[in-house]
């Protein structure tokens, strides 16, 4: 299926591996120009080294905390002069620390709504008005199922991922009639370096192996599976496309059917 986004200028953020990054291969087998960020250098360059050997499109890569509004600004004001403006922005950023409401003070709360609620509003509202003139453009934030179904141990997580669920569908209403769409996709257990090293914890912990790490995850996935990053950005891709056109203000699941709820 064409996506019909040959050419589009897409800023992923967080993109040096996991989820980030294979959206941003995805974007980028489609002939997008792919803009990608994270803030450690060696592992962004390496990311970009990746993917331009797969797909020989136009990756730039950039050194940019998205909790970082200077930095932030820096790398869009470069890739608005390099390359006319941003259509497809998608907001990611790293995990929040896991742990229960009596793990944490309110500063901490603070750091998350801070990395992944304001973030992606300051990311949105820099790509806005070129959208606006343009009369197009794809906004899609990467939550989590807990933004849908709190997970007891992410109560950080839970906190400032429903924010953009509420922030996103409030905004696609707002921004419809010029052709944006705003759209939040939520991943359940998907198999990155993150969910690895979760495995390596557990078993370092003494809490069993690597196997039962993967079969009490699996488990509880009704798909008694865990997803594959390609999958993930298979949809994430579609909502980028063309033809995706008609779809804003959806939260949906990527998650095997993990999520117990109607909506
Ligand atoms: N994988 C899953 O099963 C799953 C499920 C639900 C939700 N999620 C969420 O989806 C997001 C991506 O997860 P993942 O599994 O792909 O994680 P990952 O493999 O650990 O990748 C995280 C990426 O974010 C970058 N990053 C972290 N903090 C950043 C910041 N402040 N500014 C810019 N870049 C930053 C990291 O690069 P640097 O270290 O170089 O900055 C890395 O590229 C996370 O928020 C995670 O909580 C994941």
């Amino acid at each position: 299926m064409d996506l019909k986004i040959k050419n589009k200028v897409a800023l992923i953020t967080a993109s040096s591996s996991g989820l980030g990054k294979a959206v941003a291969l995805r974007l980028s087998k489609e002939g997008a120009k792919v803009m990608i960020c994270s803030r450690s250098e060696k592992n962004i360059l390496k990311a970009k080294t990746e993917i331009e050997a797969k797909t020989q499109g136009i990756v730039r890569a950039f050194i940019t905390d998205v909790t970082d509004d200077n930095q932030v600004s820096e790398m869009i004001n470069i890739i608005v002069n390099e390359f006319g403006g941003i259509d497809i922005l998608i907001c990611n950023a790293g995990g929040p620390p896991s742990g229960r409401a009596i793990d944490f003070k309110v500063n901490d709360y603070r750091k998350a709504v801070e990395l992944n609620l304001i973030s992606t509003i300051n990311l949105s509202y820099k790509v806005l008005d070129f959208m606006k003139k343009q009369k197009w453009g794809r906004i899609i934030n990467i939550t989590s199922v807990s933004a849908k179904q709190p997970i007891e141990n992410l109560i950080l997580s839970n906190t400032a991922r429903a924010g953009v669920l509420g922030f996103a569908k409030s905004l696609s209403s707002q921004v419809a009639s010029y052709g944006i769409t705003v759209n939040s996709v939520c991943p359940g257990f998907t198999k990155t370096q993150r969910v690895e090293n979760i495995a390596k914890a557990f078993v370092e912990s003494g809490q069993g192996t690597q196997e039962d790490f993967y079969n009490n995850l699996e488990a509880t996935v009704p798909m008694k599976r865990i997803g594959t990053t390609d999958e993930f950005a298979q949809t994430v891709g579609f909502l980028a496309s063309e033809g995706a056109g008609y779809i804003t203000g959806v939260a949906l699941q990527i998650d095997g059917g993990w999520v117990k709820g109607l909506f």
